[in-house]
C-alpha cells in the first residue's frame, strides 16, 4: 500500500482496537490499529484525499487509489510484465545478496512496510534461516486480508517463524513498535514504493523511520535508479496495456467505493518522465469536457477537454544522493548493492553515528 495514506493521517497514539492470536501454536499474533470492519470518517479510509485532490488545480489522487482487489491484481500483472524492470531487478539483487546482509545486521526482527506477496521477504527469511538465526516477521500493511493471507503461507513453510502483524498505516505502527524480541531490528522498504512520495514526504518518512528504530537497528530501503528515458517509459508504457488498465481501474475504485460515475471510455492514460524533476508522472486524461459526481462525497466535478488528473510519481533516485540523505537523518548507510546495470538499488542504513559502520 502506499505510504501517501500514512502522512495524510492522524497521530493517534490509541491502543490496539484487538489483538488475535489464531495460530494454534501461537505462532502469529495480529494487532488491528485501524478498524477493519468499518470505514471511518477522517483518517485514510473517509475519502477527504481524494476531495481535497480533485477539487485542486491541477487535479491530482493519492496513489494508494490504485489498489483496491483488481488493482493489487493488476499491480502483480505490472510485475511480470517484461517492459518493468523494477520487481525482477531487486529480487536478483536480493537473491544474490542477502547473505551478505543478514551477515551484517545479525539475528534479527525483519520489519516489513507493506507485506504484498513477500517473495522478497522469503528471500531474507531463507538468508537468516541459513545463518541459523530465529525467525521473526512483523508486517505493516493497511490490508488486514492481504496480511493475514501471505503471514498463513508464510507460517506453513516456515515452521520456526513467529509473525506479529499489525493492521495500520505505517505512520501508526512505526509508531506502536515496541522492543524487538531480537537482538537487533531491520525495517524494510522494498520495491521503491519512497518513489511515489515528494522530496518533503519523503523526508518526513525517514524521520518516522528514524524514530522507530533504536541506536544501531537498520533500515533496508530498495530504490529505482536514474536511468535513460527511453527505458523508464518504457516501463510506464507497456506494450499489453497493463499499466494502462491499472491507471484506469482507480477511476472504476472511486466509482464503487464513492458511488461515483467516472466513464473509464473518457479518459485515457498518460505517462512520461520529467527530467528536471527526475520522475515518471503518471496523468489520467479526460478526452473531452465532461462532469463526474462522487455521491457519497458531496463532490461534482467538471472536466476540460484535455485536462489531466495527476494519479501518482514515480522518483528516480541517485544512490549517492539518498545515501548522503539518509546520513544526515541519523540513517548511516552501511552498504548499497545494485544489479550489473546498475538499474535499481539497496540502501542497508544503522541508526546512530557511533555505532560501527563501514565507509560505502
Ligand atoms: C509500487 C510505486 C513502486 O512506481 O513503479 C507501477 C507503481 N505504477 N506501474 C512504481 C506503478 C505504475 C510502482 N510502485
Amino acid at each position: 500500500m502506499s505510504p501517501f495514506e500514512t502522512l495524510n493521517s492522524q497521530s493517534d497514539v490509541s491502543p490496539p482496537l484487538h489483538r488475535v492470536v489464531l495460530a494454534p501454536e501461537k505462532r502469529l499474533h495480529i494487532d488491528y490499529l485501524i478498524n477493519p470492519t468499518q470505514p471511518s470518517e477522517v483518517g485514510p479510509d473517509s475519502g477527504q484525499d481524494a476531495v481535497v485532490g480533485l477539487s485542486r488545480s491541477p487535479k491530482s489522487l493519492p496513489p494508494h487509489y490504485f489498489y483496491d482487489d483488481r488493482g493489487s491484481q493488476l499491480f502483480e500483472q505490472i510485475c511480470e510484465l517484461p517492459e518493468y524492470y523494477l520487481t525482477r531487478t531487486e529480487t536478483r539483487i536480493l537473491q544474490t545478496y542477502a547473505q551478505e546482509i543478514a551477515g551484517l545486521t545479525g539475528p534479527c526482527e525483519l520489519v516489513e512496510l507493506g507485506s504484498g506477496s513477500a517473495t522478497k521477504t522469503r528471500i531474507l527469511l531463507d538468508a537468516c534461516a541459513v545463518l541459523g538465526y530465529p525467525l521473526r516477521y512483523l508486517p505493516i500493511d493497511v490490508s488486514g486480508g492481504i496480511l493475514e493471507s501471505s503471514a498463513y503461507q508464510l507460517l506453513n513453510d516456515y515452521p520456526t517463524l513467529q509473525v506479529h502483524g499489525l493492521v495500520s498505516t505505517y505512520e501508526l505502527g512505526l509508531q506502536q513498535l515496541g522492543p524487538s524480541p531480537l537482538d537487533t531490528r531491520m525495517i524494510c522498504f522494498l520495491g521503491s514504493t519512497l518513489g511515489n512520495l515528494t522530496p518533503e514526504e519523503c523526508h518526513l518518512f525517514f524521520s518516522q523511520i528514524r524514530a522507530a528504530l533504536q541506536p544501531g537497528e537498520y533500515f533496508l530501503l530498495g530504490v529505482d535508479l536514474q536511468k535513460p528515458k527511453a527505458l523508464l517509459e518504457a516501463a510506464y508504457n507497456d506494450s499489453q496495456g497493463v499499466t494502462a488498465a491499472f491507471n484506469l481501474n482507480m477511476l472504476s475504485h472511486l466509482n464503487w467505493r464513492f458511488r461515483g460515475n467516472f466513464d473509464l471510455e473518457q479518459f485515457e492514460h498518460v505517462a512520461f518522465y520529467n527530467e528536471q524533476q527526475h520522475q515518471i508522472e503518471i496523468y489520467l486524461r479526460s478526452l473531452r469536457s465532461q462532469t463526474v459526481t462522487l455521491q457519497s462525497l458531496d463532490l461534482t466535478v467538471t472536466f476540460a477537454a484535455g485536462e489531466t488528473i495527476l494519479s501518482e510519481i514515480s522518483r528516480k533516485f541517485d544512490l549517492t544522493a539518498i545515501s548522503q540523505e539518509l546520513a544526515t537523518l541519523d540513517l548511516v548507510p552501511v552498504h548499497t548493492w545494485t544489479d550489473p546495470q546498475n538499474w535499481f538499488g539497496l540502501v542497508l542504513c544503522q541508526f546512530g553515528t557511533n555505532s560501527r559502520w563501514q565507509s560505502y
